[in-house]
């Protein structure tokens, strides 16, 4: 499909790994100027190399921590110097924590608003000024089905809200940016297993033990009676859509994506245990 993204400015959070990185390789495939950022350098370089060879597009990489207001400020800067411009923002990068409401620690709950909504909120903001001075832009903010229903056991009290805070941002941004030919809207994942992703949720369910092997096995297992699930090229296709001119009527939409497989794939684990 032509989604006529080239020449354009795409900036994916968290795009070395998962599903920012389908994201980011779906946007070069169309052409864009792709932009990833993430914390670590290798993964980062990794990445992009592959997308370059796969593509033909060479992304360009930067080192943020989006739960750093001052990488932001950074990170924009050089992106305002660097081109200009930014026509696409993916809001991928965040993550959960997920544990018994009377052990989340302080510093978790606050980490956990950070790098989900805050992060969103703040990168947003300082790059929406650019796409009202070029007219318009399109921003796909990554939330999570924690956002609508709960993940038990172990809890999601501290990241649900967090990525219902996303939702709710979103709709109310696309309201406020609307006239601005700006469109804002957000995908919503259900269980989609990246390989990092997967190693925490052993970790978590098996109190931090991690053996691959038998992680693997427990896998295979799930994966056949419990799937399908999804996979983070999925989740890409959907963050393409909504972020080209083909969803030029929607917006302020949350999608949820998560092929109605309903279940907890960290309950399905520990009652595998
Ligand atoms: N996988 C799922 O089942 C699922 C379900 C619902 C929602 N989601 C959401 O989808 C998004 C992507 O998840 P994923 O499963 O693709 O994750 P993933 O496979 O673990 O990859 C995470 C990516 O984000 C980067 N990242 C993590 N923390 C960062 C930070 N503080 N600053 C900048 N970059 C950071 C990582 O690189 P570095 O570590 O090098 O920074 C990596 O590139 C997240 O918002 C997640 O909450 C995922």
């Amino acid at each position: 499909m032509d989604l006529d993204l080239s020449g354009k400015v795409a900036v994916v959070t968290g795009g070395s790994k998962g599903i920012g990185y389908a994201a980011a390789h779906r946007l070069a495939s169309e052409g864009a100027q792709v932009v990833i950022a993430a914390r670590r350098v290798s993964a980062l370089a990794e990445a992009a190399a592959v997308i370059a060879d796969e593509t033909g597009h060479t992304p360009e990489t930067m080192v943020v921590d989006v739960a750093q207001a001052a990488d932001l400020d950074r990170f924009v800067t050089w992106l305002k110097d660097r081109f200009g411009r930014v026509d696409i923002l993916i809001n991928n990068a965040g993550t959960g924590t997920y544990k018994p409401f009377l052990e989340v620690t302080d510093d978790e709950l606050e980490y956990g608003m950070a790098i989900n909504f805050f992060a969103q909120f703040r990168l947003s903001q300082r790059v929406v000024p650019m796409m009202i001075a070029q007219g318009g832009g399109s921003i796909v903010n990554v939330a999570g089905r924690t956002a609508y229903q709960t993940a038990l056991p172990p809890g999601s009290t501290c990241t649900g809200p967090a990525k219902a805070a996303e939702l709710r941002f979103t709709a109310d941004l696309a309201d406020e940016l609307r006239p601005h030919n700006i469109r804002v809207n957000c995908v919503v994942p259900g269980v989609v297993v990246t390989e990092e992703r997967f190693e925490k949720w052993e970790r978590e369910a098996a109190g931090n033990a991690y053996d691959p092997a038998a992680a693997r096995t427990r896998r295979d297992k799930i994966v056949k009676e419990d799937g399908p699930w999804g996979d983070a090229w999925q989740v890409a296709d959907t963050i393409l859509y909504l972020a080209s001119d083909r969803a030029s009527y929607v917006n302020g939409a949350s999608l949820l994506v998560d092929g109605a497989n309903k279940k907890s794939y960290t309950r399905l684990l520990r009652e595998r245990e």
